[in-house]
């Protein structure tokens, strides 16, 4: 089976589910989370993520709320940048894109305070879109099964690891329908198994195949920022 494919079944089995952005196909919801879950653990984003989503139903309410309405719905969360850009993008798909998120992850990725990575990751998650996520837990999984020396944040290697992303992804064409359990399993996997540290290679599915584990160099891979 292939690396894609061993994601889906895994996340299908043993990913985190039932969480309450897992439930919806709406981009605003999708994109509210992602934004949420950037810098923030999940169990403290459940409660902040039903309280904005009751106030702000919908991107033109929010895109109509005035910033100050917004940032009570923050407070306790951090990173408060997070918040002012999620009211601009919701006043910039309110103007520029008839108040339609827009579906591209390359225009999704022209909205303020989105990147690449989370871009695909929204595209993935509403429309099943073939786009591929690149983030520090998912850094740690490709360095360690692959074998990829060097620090991922360093230009070149980063570089190499978006073609291998674009390369792993299941299926070909546009879109595929186990985009959203690959693009979760992924998350989940540098999350809860491929952990810095002691990963719990007992419990991953791709043990058989990782170079790090064959080689017991868990601990040096992914190779630590030059000093
Ligand atoms: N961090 C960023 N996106 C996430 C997601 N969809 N689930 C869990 N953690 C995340």
């Amino acid at each position: 089976m292939d690396f894609a494919h061993t994601i889906i079944d895994w996340q299908r089995l043993h990913g985190r589910h039932g969480l309450p952005w897992q439930g919806t196909r709406d981009p605003y919801r999708v994109w509210l989370s992602e934004i949420m879950l950037q810098q923030t653990q999940v169990a403290t984003v459940i409660p902040y993520y039903h309280r904005f989503l009751e106030r702000f139903p919908d991107v033109a309410t929010l895109a109509a709320a005035a910033q100050e309405d917004v940032m009570p719905y923050w407070a306790g969360l951090g990173y408060y940048a997070r918040a002012r850009n999620l009211h601009r993008c919701a006043q910039s798909v309110v103007s520029d894109w008839g108040g339609q998120f827009p579906r591209k992850p390359e225009d999704i990725a022209t909205l303020t305070g989105i990147g690449r990575s989370t871009a695909a990751a929204i595209a993935a998650f509403s429309f099943d879109t073939r786009a591929a996520i690149l983030d520090g837990n998912v850094k740690r999984v490709f360095a360690r099964h692959f074998g990829i020396e060097g620090d991922p944040m360093r230009r070149e290697i980063e570089k190499a690891m978006w073609s291998l992303a674009d390369s792993l992804l299941p299926g070909t064409g546009h879109t595929h329908p186990g985009m959203p359990a690959y693009t979760q399993g992924l998350m989940d996997m540098g999350a809860t198994v491929c952990t810095r540290g002691t990963p719990a290679c007992g419990a991953c599915p791709l043990a058989g195949t990782c170079v790090a584990r064959r080689e017991g160099r868990q601990q040096e891979l992914p190779t630590p920022r030059a000093r």
